[in-house]
């Protein structure tokens, strides 16, 4: 589904700060399993999304998505084949819109429109139904600004808005880890919910390793730009992963 060729990217080329992220770096995303990326602070974890997503430039290398390479694409091209949703619950999202206007946003973002006609009454049933299925009564605020939901809220909208027009590829950077344990246990449920029920192809970011075995197929590890463990979800024990990963911190503080 994804593959990432001979990938190069620097930092500060030919400065005293230069950063070899990638050198070579090569990774292949099966089509319909949700692959997740782990690693410290700095590894390149949320470049390699940006690389992907078209929001960071590449030095050298191909980004072939569904064997077409998108390496020269524009971010809001892609943007038609690839969902995002961040860290941060307020950048999925259109703060100062309502919940039906975000979800006309995305539901028409490879079109042109005025903000003025940005619901349709044609597709407010549709949206109702998708926002019903969160289970959290976001139908009934269609006119409240996003701004003034929660975090959890606000990362379901996301979520929603990224998966309706079903993207090739989603992309998830840590999207729980700005929310509260149990609100993070509903968010990542629902994550699966949409990602099975449409088969969406996924890369997720995640610093818990719990959930990273629960709810994906395949564990990457990062370290300075490159893949250290690649392996099956259910070929490695929670236990076993976290010992990896305090033993290359280690080393790293060392
Ligand atoms: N725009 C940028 N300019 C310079 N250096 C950057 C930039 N973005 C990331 N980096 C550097 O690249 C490395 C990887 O960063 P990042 O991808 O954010 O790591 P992670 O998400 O794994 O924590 C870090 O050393 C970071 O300082
Ligand atoms: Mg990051």
């Amino acid at each position: 589904m994804l593959k990432i060729v001979n990938l190069c990217k620097n930092f500060n080329i030919n400065t005293n700060n230069e950063i070899v992220l990638f050198n070579n770096f090569n990774l292949n995303v099966e089509k319909n399993k949700c692959t997740t990326i782990i690693g410290s602070n700095g590894c390149g974890k949320t470049t390699l999304l940006n690389i992907i997503g078209g929001s960071a430039s590449i030095d050298s290398g191909k980004i072939i998505l569904k064997g077409k390479d998108i390496s020269k694409l524009k971010e809001e091209k892609r943007a038609n084949y690839i969902g995002r949703v961040h860290q941060n619950p307020s950048m999925g999202v259109s703060p100062s819109l309502t919940i039906i206007e975000n979800m006309a946003l995305a539901d028409r973002k490879d079109t042109q429109f005025t903000l003025k006609k940005l619901v349709k009454k044609e597709d407010i049933d549709k949206h109702i139904a998708l926002l019903k299925n969160l289970n959290l009564g976001l139908e009934n605020k269609l006119d409240t600004k996003v701004k003034f939901l929660s975090g959890g809220q606000k990362q379901a909208l996301s979520l929603l808005m990224a998966t309706m027009k079903y993207p090739d590829l989603l992309l998830l950077d840590e999207h729980t880890a700005a929310l509260d344990p149990k609100t993070s246990k509903l968010i990542m449920t629902k994550t699966r919910e949409l990602i099975k029920k449409h088969s969406i192809t996924t890369i997720m970011i995640s610093h818990n390793i719990k959930d990273a075995i629960e709810y994906s197929d395949r564990i990457i590890m990062l370290d300075s730009g490159k893949i250290i463990l690649d392996k099956a979800s259910t070929d490695i024990t929670e236990k076993e992963l976290i010992e990896i990963y305090l033993t290359k911190l280690e080393h790293i503080v060392a």
